[in-house]
């Protein structure tokens, strides 16, 4: 099985990207195959920075192989190292319905909000459809907002290998995976953590000012002798996701009984995340002082994305009459 997914370089990445997405992924570089790359060309759509764009496509790679991707394992690569993904989304455009497209829900969501949206965001699904089928792929983790991109990617391999295939599969026709509680990790105000809601905690920001942050979470104001639900608490959400079992019951018991004090699930919940994630942030300052070799990662990662979706590539144009 083949193993695909990508992540947009539109910010660093915070717990939540971190619990929902990339966690799992690195646990799925043990299938058969797994490719992972940096959306660079979505995160145009974006990020109108060249400096920054650069900076964080990078800085992505880097956290990915700090927080565990063994480049042994999976293909990490950036995405527009490899131009025939590019290419394809052209072949995949003039079989693309303009209906199908209109309901996607980022371009629906800008245009329903009387904003004006380019053709970058309008054909943005088109562009996913390519990197997914460019490599064949059998199995996409996704979160549950990246759903309906699948679908897309489904709809367009399957009316081009009926257009096109001569009863063969010219694409190969990728599922979805949906994550584990991709959408469940809170920020510090209580609402999904996310860089468009500026609550996040970032993975990689500096200990000091990040501890100064966790301590800022926002909780409600009950005063401290009331027992409280800590299944219904974002802050123990938070807790939970570091703690072991046993810190973890013994803090809902807190919960329960009530007679303590936000700060101190706060304090926990700084020094448990710092320990955390202690190990990647010594393996990213090793990688961070070596650019060399994270030059290397992704020039071999790309190498060999290049050499599939060539492989691919040539059997699409071969199918649809654009080469001889
Ligand atoms: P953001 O909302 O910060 O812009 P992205 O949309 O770039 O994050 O998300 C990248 C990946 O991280 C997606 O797979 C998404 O499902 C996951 N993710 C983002 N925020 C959260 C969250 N708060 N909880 C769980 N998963 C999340
Ligand atoms: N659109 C995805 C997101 O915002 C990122 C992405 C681009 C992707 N191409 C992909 C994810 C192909 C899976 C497969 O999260």
């Amino acid at each position: 099985m083949r193993v695909l997914s990508g992540i947009q370089p539109t910010g660093r990445f915070h717990w939540g990207n971190y619990f929902g997405a990339i966690r799992q992924y690195i646990d799925l570089q043990d299938e058969d195959e797994s490719y992972y790359f940096i959306a660079n060309l979505h995160a145009l759509t974006t990020v109108r920075d060249a400096e920054r764009l650069h900076q964080l496509s990078l800085d992505a790679a880097i956290d990915l192989l700090a927080l565990g991707l063994d480049p042994d394992k999976a293909i990490l690569f950036i995405q527009s190292d490899v131009p025939q993904v590019s290419e394809l989304c052209w072949i995949l455009m003039t079989g693309a319905p303009m209906g199908l497209l209109e309901r996607c829900h980022a371009y629906k969501a800008k245009k329903d909000k009387g904003l004006k949206a380019d053709a970058g965001l309008f054909t943005y699904p088109v562009l996913m459809a390519a990197d997914i089928l460019a490599y064949d792929s059998d199995c996409v983790p996704v979160g549950e907002d990246q759903v309906q991109h699948i679908e897309v990617c489904r709809d367009l391999a399957g009316s081009f290998n009926h257009e096109f295939g001569r009863g063969e599969e010219v694409f190969t026709l990728p599922k979805a995976k949906l994550l584990d509680d991709s959408a469940k990790v809170p920020g510090t105000d209580g609402e999904k953590m996310s860089k468009s809601y500026n609550n996040t905690i970032e993975l990689f920001e500096p200990v000091k000012p990040q501890r100064k942050k966790i301590m800022r979470i926002q909780t409600d104001s009950r005063p401290m002798e009331e027992p409280k639900d800590p299944e219904t608490d974002h802050l123990f959400q938070l807790y939970r996701l570091f703690a072991n079992e046993e810190e973890r019951e013994s803090m809902a018991s807190l919960y329960r009984a009530g007679g303590f004090g936000y700060g101190e699930v706060k304090k926990a919940l700084a020094y448990l995340s710092e320990k955390y994630f202690a190990e990647a942030r010594e393996k990213r300052a090793e990688l961070e002082a070596a650019p060399e070799r994270v030059e290397e990662i992704l020039q071999d990662g790309a190498a060999k994305a290049r050499r599939k979706a060539g492989e691919v590539l040539d059997r699409v144009k071969k199918a649809c009459g654009v080469s001889s």
